[in-house]
């Protein structure tokens, strides 16, 4: 039965895909504007001291405990104990809650690459973003209707994704990422070079680069700087859990989790050159100061780049595309992964064909990304990502270093990743599992319940809090619980006593 498992053509090709998941909008578009609103050099050491101490060891671990259990989360979770398979089925559903709004941002940004020709967003580039655009209604219960010129991009984003997880592992998500991560990597280069040749690109690397070292004694850089690596990761998500029980028995854990999580982070901060260094000739030719240019958050990617491009020299058009032809890239090997990370554990639990879970978890998915799509979607992604991020993500990766580090032994994973690994992992990998994470992820939750329970997040009314925020997450506990305790379809308990102790 285990021998029919998928498995990846390579190990090149799983690394594209864990880096595929890894790197999306979160390494440009999120990096750009948490970096931005942190303070810039400021945020860059959190974000680095939060790589090191939870991001690699958690993608090792993931990576571990996929390879060893040969399951997605719920099928190892529930091999470690039977009653844990809801600690499978909650992150799983996070990339599904996650999946349904990422796939609408990815539709703006294809939008965009064809409102590149002639730079079709005008002047007023924040006017064109939120009015002609989004039209965005003007309080979240006016929900209006669906947006056409966001449902058509909408429609080709999901077509895609469609199409490639249909063919599974090795000869789809495998095959799509080989081709998404070089013609990526190749477009950042040239985004890159652009951003720092520009006259005045310095003074924003310089800001990019200084640390402020006022700020870094605030707890909310380095909440942010924590919340960060795991987005940008995919961890705590049931995707690298998923994507390593697809590698053969004898694969090198520790140095792919290395590779991947270095590659991720490298990235984001490489593409920060070309970001900050546009930015900085944007303050340089309006003549004011650095701080004045740039829109904060969701703006940053497509109010203030796309204001950016219409000041260039030259080639306007060219760079534009290039620059929101890399976004979508980025993002589809990252939407295809949050599809598999949940599709994956259906296939597995009801012994279900891969196209029909495909068909089930895409259809749905579509079906309730609609409300995105909507003149007030951009207020229902804000309130679904706040909430789904500090209460389902932070629990699930909090809840994962306790069940594996202490109940399951940390050490037992060290010693499986050990086994097959070139590089050694001491103690303090065991340390970063069982104290540092789950220590920063508790304290980031309660300042958040705090602030939630004080105030209206964003600003909402508390009713649209509620029903969308407190509604998905709740939701999501509903579902998963009935997904753990409805029964298995396939026996994959047969071996899990040889599996679990070993
Ligand atoms: N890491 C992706 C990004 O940075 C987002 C993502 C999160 C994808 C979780 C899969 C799972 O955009």
């Amino acid at each position: 039965m285990e021998e029919k498992r998928e498995q990846w053509g390579s190990r090149l090709g799983f690394v594209m895909a864990a880096i595929g998941s890894a790197i999306g909008l979160g390494n440009i578009w999120r990096f750009s504007y948490m970096t931005y609103s942190n303070g810039g050099g400021a945020f860059l050491i959190p974000y680095f001291v939060a790589l090191f101490t939870a991001g690699i060891p958690i993608m090792i671990l993931e990576f571990s405990f996929g390879h060893k259990m040969r399951g997605t989360a719920p099928a190892a979770f529930a091999k470690v104990k039977k009653k844990f398979e809801i600690f499978g089925w909650l992150p799983a559903l996070a990339s599904f809650g996650l999946l349904t709004y990422y796939v609408v941002i990815l539709s703006w940004a294809l939008s965009y690459v064809f409102y590149s020709f002639g730079l079709k967003w005008g002047e007023d580039t924040n006017a064109f973003f939120f009015g002609n655009y989004l039209q965005l209604s003007d309080g979240i219960w006016n929900i209006g209707g669906i947006n056409t010129a966001v449902f058509i991009s909408f429609i080709l984003i999901w077509a895609i994704n469609y199409f490639v997880t249909i063919r599974g592992i090795a000869e789809g998500i495998e095959k799509a990422c080989k081709v998404f991560m070089p013609v990526l990597f190749i477009l950042s280069v040239i985004i890159v070079i652009r951003g720092i040749t520009l006259p005045g690109a310095i003074e924003g690397i310089n800001w990019y680069l200084k640390p402020d070292f006022s700020k870094i004694w605030n707890p909310k850089v380095w909440i942010d700087a924590y919340g960060q690596i795991f987005f940008t990761l995919s961890v705590a998500f049931a995707v690298m859990i998923a994507y390593s029980s697809y590698l053969p028995k004898d694969s090198d854990l520790s140095n792919n989790g290395f590779i991947t999580a270095l590659a991720n982070c490298g990235y984001s901060f490489f593409m920060g050159f070309g970001t900050f260094g546009i930015l900085g000739y944007m303050a340089h030719t309006q003549n004011v100061p650095f701080e004045e240019v740039v829109s904060q958050s969701i703006g940053l990617a497509f109010v203030t780049i796309p204001k950016a491009i219409n000041m260039l020299p030259g080639a306007n058009t060219l760079f534009g595309v290039i620059f929101f032809v890399a976004l979508v890239f980025a993002g589809l090997s990252s939407s295809i992964s949050l599809i598999e990370a949940f599709a994956s554990g259906i296939i597995e639990k009801y012994n279900m064909p891969r196209k029909k879970a495909i068909n089930l978890v895409c259809g749905i998915a579509f079906i309730i990304g609609l409300i995105f799509v909507t003149k007030a979607g951009l207020y229902f992604l804000d309130i679904a990502d706040h909430f789904l991020a500090n209460y389902i993500i932070t629990a699930a990766g909090i809840i994962e270093c306790i069940v594996l580090g202490y109940i399951y032994g940390a050490h037992k994973l060290r010693e499986h990743a050990n086994a097959v690994s070139e590089v050694m992992l001491g103690s303090w990998w065991d340390f970063c599992i069982k104290v540092v994470t789950p220590v920063v992820l508790g304290i980031s939750y309660i300042l958040n319940i705090k602030a939630d329970f004080t105030q209206s997040y964003g600003g909402y009314p508390w009713s649209a809090n509620f029903i969308v925020g407190w509604g998905a997450v709740i939701a999501t506990i509903i579902v998963g619980i009935m997904l753990s305790s409805s029964k298995w379809k396939k026996d994959i308990f047969v071996d899990v006593n040889k599996e679990v102790q070993g």
